[in-house]
């Protein structure tokens, strides 16, 4: 999610604030607003889609005077990305105004409620319904805004970090959060206050770090002062920064790389919150259930996708045909937009994207839409192209994705491949009660597991140094794992340029197995599932030509690790969640080789993170 910036003190507000969001640049965003409380109490707001330069451009002749203001940068989650739905959000009366990072999944609920009290809405946000919910609670018991705003938390769901202004009170400023991160910077008779420590460094290297429940008083020249929900003192520790700024960008990771491998537990926790329910024994896709009529009645999917996007349809595949038993195929964007192909009112068309800008998957969403396809999209960036190209669709939430090679977005998109199979499975009856469970409440654990797999990244970091020799990799893998065979060989081939080749296991002795010898790196994804003996055969095969085998297996497996020269162990998961968890090495491997070898992870050579031209 995106930027959130404060500034209370002696100095004009304005221009920190402009810095700052400038230095949260880096987490991406689509548009940029600032509120500000001038001398005269005016609390003036400015905001505008697209970059930080814009809003400055917008601000140039405007009043921007004030030693107090907030500064958002926003990531949408809920509304498309234009100047109403940018933040800052103000209160009906035009006294508050609220930033917000995150998501209130219960916005729909309480925005009804307001709307039944009269209160009507400029934007089609969540984070509207917050400042409106605030000034709600405040005037009809006649409370402080510190009070109102806990008050107002405790009938939040979801995950927030806020800071909020009354220009009737400009020597305060108050800040929570609830699983994204907020900083207070203690500056000499001032106050900063950001996402991260990004913004503050420049000015004080004394933070405060706030915890989930926790809300910050931050007064003009009064010592800072936090509460919980209810107004209890929450001791807090002042902290010296010590990172610079290029590593504050990174969340103190050598790479945006690393740093979005590492965040896909929480990220995936993201792309199911609201969609898996508390319990965790039940999914739903609102998309698919909003349209089930037309998924369920469809005689055929056809997924169009480029890159690591189709890696991640030939999974969506294997899903849906053993879910729902509906056929699925799996078509390159810029090799369907061409083919002429036979598409007709009764095929639903699953458009995969991650930057939701990819010219030749937008041309054949296009092209199939022409011809009376239902389109569905799994995008990233919300409000891109093609999602507003489709009929409908489902985003991956996972945040802004800024290394080049696709990482977290992969299993994002897996995860929502796999909410929607589960989804459709349900509504169609092809899947089990029993079965159903047990694969919802395995997806559940996938976050806990990704994380005991990140574990592996230091002996992974070790492994890589001997094969930055190598000029030539081979992947393989069957099943759920053939996909992942050609992820992790895209990974490789993309970060270190080493030639890698991901091919179905099976296929080996049909050919390839001639490029076997011992200056052959092979990677075998071999977890014990329906086809692992097989594939303890193929191993056999590149064993018996001295080809070097680095096997992905099962924690416990003592059979590989009697062929293989290297076995990497993986908690047990169900076959269909695999690639989730198998993934996640061949990731660490690509990216700690492409480090051994010096080179540029996250702007690798010839590459674009958004391909936009054919
Ligand atoms: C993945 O690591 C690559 N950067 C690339 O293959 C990418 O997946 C492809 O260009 C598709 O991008 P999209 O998901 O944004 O459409
Ligand atoms: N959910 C809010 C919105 O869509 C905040 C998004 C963000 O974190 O930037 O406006």
């Amino acid at each position: 999610m995106c930027g959130i910036v404060g500034y209370i003190g002696h100095r004009p507000a304005y221009p920190i604030l402009v810095k700052g969001l400038k230095r949260l640049e880096y987490r991406g965003y689509d548009s940029a607003g600032v509120a500000l409380i001038d001398d005269a109490q005016h609390l003036n707001i400015y905001k505008t889609k697209g970059k930080v330069s814009d809003l400055e451009a917008f601000t140039q002749q405007k009043d921007t005077s004030g030693t107090i203001g907030i500064a958002h940068t926003r990531w949408a989650t809920h509304g498309e990305p234009c100047t109403a739905n940018a933040h800052p959000h103000y209160s009906s009366s035009g006294r508050l105004a609220l930033i917000h990072n995150g998501i209130i999944e219960n916005y729909a609920v309480l925005r009804e409620k307001l709307q039944t009290k009269g209160y009507t809405f400029r934007s089609s946000t969540d984070t509207e319904v917050l400042v409106q919910l605030i000034e709600y609670i405040q005037d009809l018991n006649q409370l402080d805004l510190l009070t109102a705003v806990q008050l107002a938390l405790q009938e939040v769901i979801g995950a927030y970090a806020i800071a909020i202004l009354d220009r009737e009170h400009p020597d305060q400023l108050i800040a929570a959060r609830k699983s994204s991160p907020l900083v207070v910077g203690i500056g000499q008779g001032e106050f900063f206050l950001a996402s991260d420590a990004t913004p503050i460094v420049e000015y004080t290297d004394q933070v405060v770090y706030l915890d989930d429940g926790e809300i910050a008083l931050i007064r003009r020249d009064q010592p800072l002062r936090i509460v919980d929900l209810n107004n209890v003192e929450c001791p807090h520790e002042v902290k010296t920064v010590a990172m610079n700024l290029g590593q504050l960008e990174k969340g103190g990771f050598p790479h945006f790389m690393l740093k979005e491998i590492f965040e896909q537990p929480d990220c995936i926790n993201d792309c199911m919150r609201g969609r898996v329910n508390v319990d965790g024994d039940n999914v739903v896709l609102s998309a698919v259930i909003d349209h089930k009529e037309r998924l369920l009645n469809a005689k055929r999917f056809v997924i169009v996708a480029c890159g690591t996007s189709w890696h991640a349809a030939l999974i969506g595949k294997h899903l849906i045909e053993s879910f729902c038993r509906i056929p699925v195929e799996v078509e390159y964007a810029s090799e369907f937009r061409y083919r002429d192909p036979v598409i007709t009112p009764d095929d639903v068309v699953i458009a995969i994207s991650q930057s939701g800008e990819t010219a030749d998957t937008l041309a054949a969403v296009e092209l199939a839409k022409s011809r009376g396809a239902f389109i569905y999209g799994i995008c990233n960036a919300i409000g891109s192209s093609i999602p507003r190209a489709t009929h409908t669709g489902s985003y991956i939430h996972v945040g802004p994705e800024i290394g080049v090679a696709s990482t977290k977005a992969f299993t994002g998109q897996v995860t929502v491949l796999t909410m929607l199979a589960l989804t459709l499975a349900r509504e169609k009856q092809t899947i089990g009660q029993d079965e159903y469970l047990y694969i919802v409440r395995q997806l559940v654990r996938i976050p806990e597991k990704m994380k005991e797999v990140l574990l592996l990244n230091d002996r992974i970091a070790q492994l890589a140094k001997i094969f930055t020799y190598a000029h030539n990799f081979i992947y393989l893998g069957r099943g759920y794992s053939y996909p992942v065979a050609l992820e992790g060989a895209l990974k490789l081939k993309e970060i270190s340029y080493i030639h890698a080749e991901g091919y179905p296991a099976a296929e080996m002795k049909h050919g390839p197995i001639a490029l076997i010898d011992a200056e052959m790196p092979v990677v075998v994804i071999a977890t014990q599932n329906g086809l692992y003996e097989k594939v303890l055969s193929n191993i056999q095969e590149i064993k018996a030509r001295k080809g070097r085998v680095i096997a992905l297996v099962t924690k416990g497996d003592t059979v590989v690790s009697q062929i293989a020269d290297t076995c990497i162990e993986l908690p047990e998961t169900p076959e269909c969640l695999e690639p989730l968890i198998t993934t996640v090495p061949l990731q660490m491997l690509a990216y700690h080789i492409a480090v051994c070898k010096g080179m540029d992870v996250d702007q690798p050579r010839n590459l674009a993170k958004s391909v936009t031209v054919e």
